[in-house]
This record gives structure tokens, sequence and C-alpha cells, in this order.
């Protein structure tokens, strides 16, 4: 199948894009407008494969996505399917600057449904556990109601009922994934685990949200890249998947286990105020996706402590980004600068 993923430059969308080269026949186009979380560097394994093709462009423009569709743009046959996992995606900065959120989420889907329409094409629209909002006790299913709470998930739920509503109005062969947390090598660091890897390698403060009990039910890139594999596959249109990590952890174990992988020291810990409106706990049930066959495979304790030698391994990965403007966006949200 000859497959465009929309935002494939990013953490997930390049795990994803490896995962399939390797795991299938797909040819696969990547069409990612490289925002500051896109880079060609999570190509470098894969960038000269013959089945590989990148087209830079931004999902809200509807001429380049008819170009990458059918096949100028990437020099080849049409596309069989998208999958779009083209985001904006740190809450963060989604409170601080949410107009990119609207953009990419709102116009930006809208246009790749429109031609998915015209072409009658399948489509796959990666979401997150964050439309169902926080639960105190027991796992979001598929039909729990959605109440999101920041600028991110708000603009990500708008997506997911623009998509539903493209399989009941016009019956576009429409599924949705929703993942968990995720975490995994090529994440960029402004994210919970590669920040606390980072700013322990480095002797930095581990600026900690509130008291550091929120709970998130983690998943490895790979599982949840398999994951929408599976339903891209074998889900039935109009449907919606979650798929949650196989482990919860409150985010306090995880940066107390980060700095036992590093050998850091746990004074590095430092209390920051809580982020408004932070949800306390994500937990989803994956019952209908593992009913198709899927199964997470990497638990929490292995994927962490593999993720952690990943960093510590790929310097030449992080370096250009923990000296360009990282620094400057890490001086604003935490008030002090890295090391
Ligand atoms: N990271 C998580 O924990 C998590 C969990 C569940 C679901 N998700 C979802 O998975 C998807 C990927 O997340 P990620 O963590 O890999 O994000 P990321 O920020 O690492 O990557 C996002 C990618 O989208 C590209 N992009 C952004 N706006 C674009 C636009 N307008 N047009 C084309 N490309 C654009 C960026 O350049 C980047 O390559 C998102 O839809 C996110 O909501 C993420």
């Amino acid at each position: 199948m000859r497959l465009l993923v929309c935002g494939g430059a990013g953490f997930i969308g390049s795990n994803f894009v490896r995962l399939r080269l390797r795991e299938s026949e797909d040819e696969v186009v990547v069409l990612d407008k490289l925002t500051y979380a896109g880079r060609r560097e999570n190509f470098h394994d894969f960038a000269e494969d013959p089945r590989f093709h990148f087209v830079h462009g931004a999902i809200e423009d509807p001429e380049a996505v008819a170009a990458v569709l059918d096949g100028g743009a990437a020099g080849g046959a049409p596309v069989q399917a998208i999958v779009n996992f083209a985001a904006e995606t740190h809450v963060d900065r989604s409170i601080s600057e949410p107009d990119a959120f609207v953009r990419t989420h709102a116009q930006g889907t809208y246009v790749l449904l429109e031609a998915a329409r015209e072409r009658d094409l399948r489509y796959v629209q990666v979401s997150t556990d964050e439309v169902y909002g926080s639960i105190e006790d027991g796992s979001f299913t598929e039909d729990s109601p959605l109440r999101p709470s920041s600028p991110y998930s708000a603009t990500k739920t708008g997506a997911d009922l623009l998509v539903q509503s493209y399989f009941h109005t016009y019956g576009l062969p429409a599924t949705i994934c929703r993942g968990s947390n995720n975490y995994g090598p090529y994440q960029y660091p402004e994210k919970l685990i590669p920040l606390m890897i980072l700013n322990a390698l480095h002797g930095d403060a581990l600026p900690v949200y509130g008291d550091g009990m929120q709970v998130r039910n983690w998943i490895h890139a790979t599982d949840f890249g398999r994951a929408i594999g599976h339903v891209l596959e074998h889900g039935a249109p109009g449907e919606v998947y979650n798929a949650g990590g196989p482990d919860e952890c409150p985010n306090m174990e995880v940066v107390k286990r980060i700095i036992e992988l590093t050998s850091a020291d746990e004074s590095l810990i430092e209390y920051v105020t809580d982020r408004p409106g932070h949800d306390r706990r994500y937990s989803l049930s994956s019952a209908k996706v593992r009913a198709l066959g899927w199964e997470p495979r990497v638990r929490f304790a292995e994927g962490l402590e593999q993720t952690v030698a990943w960093y510590r391994e790929n310097t030449w990965w992080w370096e250009p980004i923990r000296s360009g403007d990282y620094r400057a966006y890490y001086e604003r949200q935490y008030g002090r600068s890295l090391a």
C-alpha cells in the first residue's frame, strides 16, 4: 500500500514510518511542515530507503496535500490511505500560544478530510487520551464522554469530531486511534521523560509540576505505532480505538526512576508551580483494539531503561536541540537556564 503519513518527521510519526518500512511492504510518503518538533534527523536510518519519500509542506495547504496524494510531489503512484499524526503537541505551548493548535488541528484536519473524501481514501486520525479529560478511578473506554481541559486537547477533540462527521455524513472510511502518554527514542526534550533524562545527565534541576502525583498510562512509541497500523488494517470504518500502555506511573516515580538510571542526585528535584488545569490521571481501556489482535509488547520499566540508554548514546540527535532555540523556550518556561 502507498501510505501518506502526515507529521511523520515528529516523534511518534517517525517511529511509525520506521516500523512500516521494516514490518510491511508499504511505500511511505511523509508530508511534514517541519515545525520545531519535526526533524529530518528522525529519518537518518531510512532516508535512503527507495520505499520512503519526504515532502516538506503543511496539512492546511490544499495544494500541497493534493500534490502528494496524486503522486506528483513524491514522484510516484497515487496514495491509498492517509495516517494523520500532524499536530502541535505540547500542552504548555497550547496555553501560551494556542493559535497554531487551532490552525493545524481544525483547518489542517479539514483539508485532509476533504482531500480523502474527493478520492475515497482510507483515513486514520491519530489522537490522544487527553480528549477524555482526567479520571480518578477506572479507565476510559471509547464511549466515555469527551471532556478536554487544555487548548491542546480541545482542538484535538474538535479534529476527532470532524473526522467522525465525515464518516457519518459522507461515508468516508475513517477511524480514530487514541493513544496514552508515549515515550521512547526521538521525543523532543520539552516532554517529561526526555526533559528529565537530559537534565539529569547534565546535572540541571529537574522541574516537577505541583506535587508530582499526576498519573500517566505510559505506552512505548513502537507499541502505539503498531496499534495504529493495526487500526489501519483491521479497524472498522467510523470506529474509535483506544491504545493504552501496560503500566501506569505517577510523574514523581518516573523522575525517581530516571534519577536511578542516570546515577543523578535526588537533590536536583525542584517543585515548580503546577500547570494551569493540569489533569490528575489518564487511563485508557484498550479492550477494543486488543480484540482486533493488538497488544503492547514493552513494559514501562524495560522501555524506560532502553530510552535512557538511547538518549545517553545519541548525543548527535539532541545536542543541536539543546544548544539552539530550545534554550530560550526553557528559560521562558522555567525561569532558569540550562547548563
Ligand atoms: N506524544 C504523546 O504522548 C502522544 C500521545 C497520544 C497521541 N499523540 C498524538 O500523536 C501525534 C504525534 O505526536 P508526537 O508526540 O509525535 O508529536 P511531535 O510534536 O513530535 O510531532 C508532530 C509532527 O507534526 C508536524 N506538524 C505540525 N504541524 C503541522 C502541519 N500543520 N502540517 C504538517 N506537519 C505538521 C511537526 O513538524 C512534527 O513533525 C499527535 O497527533 C498527537 O496528538 C501523542
